[in-house]
């Protein structure tokens, strides 16, 4: 894949930057690629961009942030229309952008759920990062010294996604339980559920989390209707392992894919290395690097620049 692929907005969580690593695991062409945690669909972007599956599968219980990936798809001119009329609101506010960034926080909370409402929220609120209060309200602040992306910058990726996927995309909104019932042998599942850390917290940093023991009998299944999947599941930093791993007995393979420098121990001084964890179904395993020593085994393909 030649330079990275587009992205909408900044989203916390996102594999943009690992996708280049995980591309490798997946066969050259396959049927469907299905995302039940798409996020901002990193994946799908990547995958859609190498032409490497004929269609896809993007879900998140989070309908706002579909409804943006879906708009940006199949009515981009759409999308960036109403996205640079939210945007250039701003600028009319005699008292800063600031409030102008609350006001609309407020009519999102109140219904008015737009998907440019949406992109607008998460292009300025710190850290890309979608949180909700236990009142399910959106009560992230804004980043105080951005504006959010400027539509011209928006307008070159939202473009360039919707080339890449417009009439091949389906998009649902459900538990992500319910997108893998229709999930079916030739498709390739990529999974990217929430930390573990973060898991079973309603206000967390992801919209909802999810139960361990749920999310290994769904991995069980898949395993059982012979259906090929791939799963980014915590890591490790340094010396400090995040989460619990997936139980052998689903016969998956880990690698840690290189996820650069740790922005925390760059602060401290320490310069550790985020390794990323990638567990890899049987039937994608033939595409694994030779091992030379024992679990885990490190990626082989191309590290990100740092
Ligand atoms: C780590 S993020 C995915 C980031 C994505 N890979 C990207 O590159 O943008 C996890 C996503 O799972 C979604 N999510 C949480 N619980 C879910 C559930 N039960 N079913 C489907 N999606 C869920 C969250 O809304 C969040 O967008």
């Amino acid at each position: 894949m030649n330079g990275k692929a587009p992205h909408i907005v900044q989203y916390q969580g996102s594999k943009r930057i690992l996708a280049p690593q995980m591309l490798p695991y997946m066969p050259k062409r396959f049927d469907r690629l299905v995302e039940p945690f798409a996020g901002m669909a990193a994946i799908t972007i990547a995958v859609a961009k190498a032409g490497r599956a004929k269609r896809y599968l993007i879900n998140d219980l989070n309908k706002p942030l579909v409804d943006i990936l879906r708009l940006a798809i199949e009515s981009p001119h759409e999308l960036i229309a109403e996205y640079t009329s939210v945007w250039s609101e701003q600028f009319t506010y005699k008292d800063g952008s600031v409030e102008h960034y609350y006001k609309v926080r407020d009519d999102f909370n109140k219904g008015n759920q737009s998907a440019a409402n949406m992109l607008y929220l998460l292009a300025r609120c710190v850290k890309g990062s979608v949180r909700y209060g236990s009142n399910g309200q959106f009560n992230q602040s804004p980043d105080k010294r951005r504006h959010g992306t400027s539509p011209k910058n928006m307008r070159l990726n939202i473009d360039a996604i919707s080339y890449y996927l417009k009439g091949r995309a389906q998009f649902m909104s459900k538990d992500y339980r319910e997108v893998l019932e229709e999930a079916l042998p030739g498709d390739i599942v990529y999974m990217d559920p929430p930390y573990q850390g973060v898991s079973n917290v309603r206000d967390c940093r992801y919209y909802s989390g999810i139960e361990f023991a749920d999310f290994i009998d769904a991995i069980d299944q898949l395993n059982r209707r012979h259906i090929d999947f791939l799963i980014s599941y915590d890591g490790k930093c340094g010396d400090k392992h995040y989460g619990e791993d997936l139980p052998s007995e689903l016969g998956l393979q880990k690698v840690l894919l290189n996820a650069g420098l740790s922005s925390q121990s760059i602060l401290l001084g320490k310069k550790e290395v985020t390794f990323e964890a990638l567990y890899i179904s049987r039937g994608l395993q033939q595409y694994l690097p030779r091992p030379t020593e024992s679990e885990p085994l490190y990626s082989l393909f191309e590290a990100p620049a740092i």
